[in-house]
């Protein structure tokens, strides 16, 4: 795993957006993966801007995310299709057909998540996979478990992450329950992976993702299996490693 040490969220933010940036010039064609929550924020408004002064073309790019909420659509402001749009998508070329989070309103869950391998295959696999860090050590939704998951599925969220994501709703009972997420292996498959990291209170996970155990029971552990890992976080972040 590559660290790539910062001073504090901006830096990590215009760092992490780079990469992703260098990535698309690169290969125009690229297939992202991408993640919704408050530690990609700075990341896609840096991206938009190397968008708008030219750097970085998204017209050839796809994208897949991570993950979406059971029973929230587009036009809910808390579904991650919407934050995508909001955050990102609307305001870079990338064409929206070529985007892609799971459905939270489809009818059958087993079908949505087989539908979700099949888009991954067909494009084929991630070139680039961007992730947060839940305060569980959760990857995607995938939550401590007792075994790694392979794909796409649905899944129980856990206390701990409904109450991690309560700020963004109106209260704590709005939170949906369940959610589809990329499964381990899915995000395994990925060429290359980008973690990003920012704050003090992440800093004991980060710690015992990257140095810990390989174990379910902090499911960003697996990521020391990947032959292509690079952690953009800062010195909050990576004070536990000091
Ligand atoms: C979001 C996702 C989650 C978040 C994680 C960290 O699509 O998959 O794993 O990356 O919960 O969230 P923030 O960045 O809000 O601390």
């Amino acid at each position: 795993m590559r660290i790539v040490r910062t001073k504090d969220y901006d830096d990590m933010s215009r760092k992490a957006g780079d990469i992703i940036a260098a990535q698309v010039i690169l290969n125009p064609a690229s297939v992202l993966g991408l993640a919704t929550g408050s530690t990609p924020l700075g990341t896609y408004k840096r991206l938009i801007k190397r968008c708008d002064k030219g750097d970085v073309d998204f017209a050839g790019v796809h994208s897949v995310n991570l993950d979406e909420y059971v029973g929230l659509g587009p036009t809910s402001d808390q579904s991650y299709r919407y934050f995508m749009n909001e955050n990102l998508f609307s305001h870079v070329n990338i064409d929206i057909k070529n985007t892609n989070v799971p459905d939270g309103l489809a009818k059958d869950a087993e079908e949505e998540c087989a539908r979700y391998e099949e888009v991954m295959r067909a494009l084929g696999g991630i070139d680039l996979q961007l992730l947060g860090l839940g305060p569980n050590g959760h990857i995607g939704f995938n939550e401590p478990a007792d075994a790694f998951a392979r794909e796409t599925h649905k899944v129980a969220l856990t206390e701990s992450t409904i109450k991690a994501n309560r700020r963004f709703f109106n209260k704590e009972d709005d939170v949906p329950r369940f959610a589809y997420t990329m499964g381990i292996g899915s995000i395994m498959r990925a060429q290359r992976i980008l973690l990003i990291v920012s704050g003090e209170q992440k800093a004991e996970i980060l710690k015992a993702a990257v140095c810990g155990p390989i174990t379910p029971q902090v499911p960003a552990s697996v990521l020391q299996l990947h032959p292509c890992v690079t952690l953009v976080a800062d010195k909050a972040a990576l004070s536990a490693l000091d």
